[in-house]
């Protein structure tokens, strides 16, 4: 009862699903352990052009730590730094993919749920989904690189009483503050997840890796943050086959035929 990650692909979208339905998707050591090497093929594959993860089932994205480990895994300093160390890699390998990520969000997306779901640079909700951070229920402080991201979706007002008050909020209040980029009817959300994914398929790869990575830099901490990468990214697009592609097609009015190089 350990869980697991499943991989499959769609067309150019890669899925990813957090399978451990009879714990809402807790998130097991095993779990973390697999997900660098699948987020590795996701990335190196040519043909897979952005990646959703989502939970098994629709009753929840991810319920957060697989709790029941903590006793066996984590009851002293050295087990809960390797702890750690697993789960350190694996949230490395989410926040290091260099293409769209997004998180397809059925059901409850609480505390570190939403934390994992803050990791993709898109979440789509179903109109049932749930959203919350139940840190203050239970005496723990959210770890700090989720109320960043936190912070830089929802603005530090609307962060604040979310921790303050650890009320739920439903998918339209989510989507007004900011938290979810779209909503649509549950019986409607792989469809469309899926529609968006592909259509990325047809935009320059270099494009969507430079959009991704130039918003990352200047999400950092402004003292963190390499003005290289930036000029980097642009340089490598304005030099790239893919440039001279799509001015070519805008010319000879048809659609550009995109190589990633
Ligand atoms: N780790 C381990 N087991 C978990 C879990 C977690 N994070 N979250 C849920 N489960 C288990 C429950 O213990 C329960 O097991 P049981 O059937 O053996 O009793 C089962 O999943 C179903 O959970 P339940 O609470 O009965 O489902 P629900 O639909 O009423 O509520 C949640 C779902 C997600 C709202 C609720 O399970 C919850 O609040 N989970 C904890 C979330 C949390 O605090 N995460 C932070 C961890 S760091």
């Amino acid at each position: 009862m350990t869980g697991e990650i499943l991989a499959a692909r769609d067309g150019a979208v890669g899925w990813l699903t957090f399978s451990n339905e009879a714990k809402r998707n807790a998130i097991s050591l095993e779990m973390w352990q697999q997900l660098p090497a699948i987020m590795a093929g996701f990335a190196e594959d040519p043909s897979i052009a952005a990646v959703v993860m989502r939970g098994a089932g629709e009753k929840s994205f991810v319920s957060g730590a697989d709790i029941s480990q903590f006793d066996a895994r984590r009851s002293n300093a050295e087990a809960a730094a390797q702890y750690a160390a697993i789960g350190d890699a694996g949230r490395a390998s989410l926040t290091g993919f260099p293409k769209p990520l997004i998180a397809m969000i059925h059901g409850y997306c609480l505390g570190g749920g939403l934390g994992i779901a803050m990791m993709a640079d898109l979440r789509f909700a179903a109109s049932d989904a749930r959203f919350g951070i139940p840190a203050a229920n239970l005496g723990i402080a959210y770890a700090a690189e989720n109320v960043r991201r936190l912070v830089g979706l929802v603005g530090p007002s609307v962060a604040k009483d979310i921790l303050f008050s650890a009320r739920r909020l439903d998918a339209a209040e989510a989507l007004a503050v900011g938290l979810v980029s779209r909503v649509v009817p549950p019986a409607d959300l792989g469809v469309a997840v899926q529609a968006y994914g592909a259509a990325l398929a047809e935009k320059a790869p270099l494009s969507l890796r430079a959009s991704k990575a130039i918003v990352n830099e200047l999400t950092r901490p402004e003292s963190m943050q390499d003005p290289d990468v930036i000029t980097g990214w642009v340089k490598t697009c304005f030099d790239s086959a893919d440039y001279a592609e799509g001015r070519k097609a805008f010319a000879e009015k048809r659609k550009p035929v995109f190589t990633g190089h």
